[in-house]
């Protein structure tokens, strides 16, 4: 095992929390508040954080969609210039926070930004970021990863740098009493499937990464449906939002494979498709483990026994049965798992795979053992 960890994010975490980004952010700064699409003008966080910084000068800039686009960015990219605009505070879900770090980046790059998605091109400098996290589901607050599309060639892609990761980020699982209950099982579904990305792979012996990973999972498993049914409870609520931040931060994937074969092929959905993020992992993930039974045997068998309990000695078995749970998890956040739940056939399959195959992801996973065949056949499995 080899790595160098580090998580440089404060985590500002608790009821009330948000009046504190004021300390946060220096006084001198020219700040720059990116939101989505207004729900935080309607629960308060707007408010919020309007309370918070009026000893600041701050600018505005709303309209950040789901899926966050190129297109829209660079419009904020042009504001920020156009005011010398030196601090952006993030206010929202995984769309605005990844949004607002594509924003960071693009400020201060030297040529066609899209080049840091499609080229891999370097980010050697970023605008400073914080965060006031909204929606619990994909670690963006706490990570250095982005996802950001472009509209008109429907391109879905990631870039990752540390000169984007989030200075600090507020945590008041507050915020998330306004969450519609989609957005509540996107969130379950999206932290639990990137566990899922960072445990379920081959054995390594790495026990504490093990041991944490599974320790969110039974986290996930406990409180997500309770979420829904004990709304008021602030505990509940508290749990999800800090495993969210975990399973995501680089602490359970230090020194271990992780896979991601599920989330490039989610993206690639939502990218034609327009289906919400943990929508797609939720149909992929359940055939990628059944896909990969074999390579995966001695990690699903862990899984199979650890979270779910499961004592059948016949290990073929043993795996559909957590499969199985897996789905039937989903279900009880009321997640639906299957492409067809959507409106959607098998047709989906070899449009993905084109996708795939523009975007040079061809072998994906911990062993690049997913082919653009097993992708094919997980998708059409999915229908
Ligand atoms: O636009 P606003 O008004 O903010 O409304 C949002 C949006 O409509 C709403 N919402 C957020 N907080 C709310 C709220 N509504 C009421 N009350 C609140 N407190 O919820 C809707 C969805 O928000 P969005 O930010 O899109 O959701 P999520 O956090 O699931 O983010 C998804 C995006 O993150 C990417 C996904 O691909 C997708 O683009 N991911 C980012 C990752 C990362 N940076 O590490 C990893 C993930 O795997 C993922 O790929
Ligand atoms: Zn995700």
């Amino acid at each position: 095992m080899e790595f160098s960890f580090v998580n440089p994010t404060k985590i500002i975490f608790g009821q009330g929390q948000i009046a504190n980004i004021q300390h946060e952010i220096p006084q001198s700064a020219k700040v720059l508040v990116i939101y989505g699409g207004g729900s935080i003008k309607q629960n308060g966080i707007y408010q919020q954080v309007t309370d918070a910084l009026s000893e600041h000068q701050v600018f505005e800039f709303s309209g950040i969609e789901p899926n966050p686009s190129y297109e829209t960015a660079m419009r904020a990219v042009a504001q920020i210039k156009e005011h010398n605009i030196d601090y952006l505070l993030a206010v929202g879900g995984g769309s605005v926070i990844d949004g607002t770090k594509f924003i960071a980046a693009a400020a201060k790059f030297d040529g066609e930004p899209w080049d840091i998605l499609a080229k891999a091109a370097e980010v050697t400098d970023a605008l400073p970021i914080g965060v006031v996290l909204t929606l619990p589901a994909t670690g963006s607050e706490s990570n250095s990863y982005s996802v950001v599309s472009k509209l008109d060639t429907n391109d879905k892609l990631p870039f990752a740098s540390e000169k984007v990761q989030p200075k600090f980020a507020v945590l008041d699982a507050q915020v998330t009493k306004t969450l519609p209950e989609r957005q509540l099982a996107n969130g379950v579904v999206d932290a639990f499937v990137h566990v899922m990305e960072q445990y379920l792979t081959f054995d390594h012996g790495a026990k504490v990464q093990d041991r944490f990973a599974e320790g969110l999972l039974h986290t996930l498993i406990e409180d997500g449906p309770r979420v829904f049914a004990e709304p008021d409870n602030m505990m509940v609520r508290e749990n999800l939002m800090w495993s969210a931040t975990m399973a995501l931060n680089g602490l359970i994937g230090a020194g271990v494979p992780q896979d991601w074969s599920t989330h490039m092929l989610g993206h690639e959905v939502t990218a034609l498709y327009g289906l919400d993020h943990a929508q797609t992992l939720a149909i992929v993930l359940p055939r990628m483990m059944n896909a990969m039974r074999q390579q995966k045997e001695a990690k699903l068998l862990q899984y199979a026994e650890r979270i779910w309990g499961i004592t059948e000695q016949d290990k073929n078995l043993a795996i559909d049965q957590a499969i199985e749970k897996t789905e039937a998890f989903f279900h009880s956040v009321n997640m639906p798992t299957r492409l067809s739940d959507y409106q959607l056939d098998e047709k989906v399959a070899d449009a993905v795979v084109e996708q795939l195959e523009r975007h040079g992801m061809t072998e994906l996973g911990e062993s690049q053992q997913v082919t653009l065949d097993i992708s094919r056949a997980v998708l059409k499995a999915s229908v």
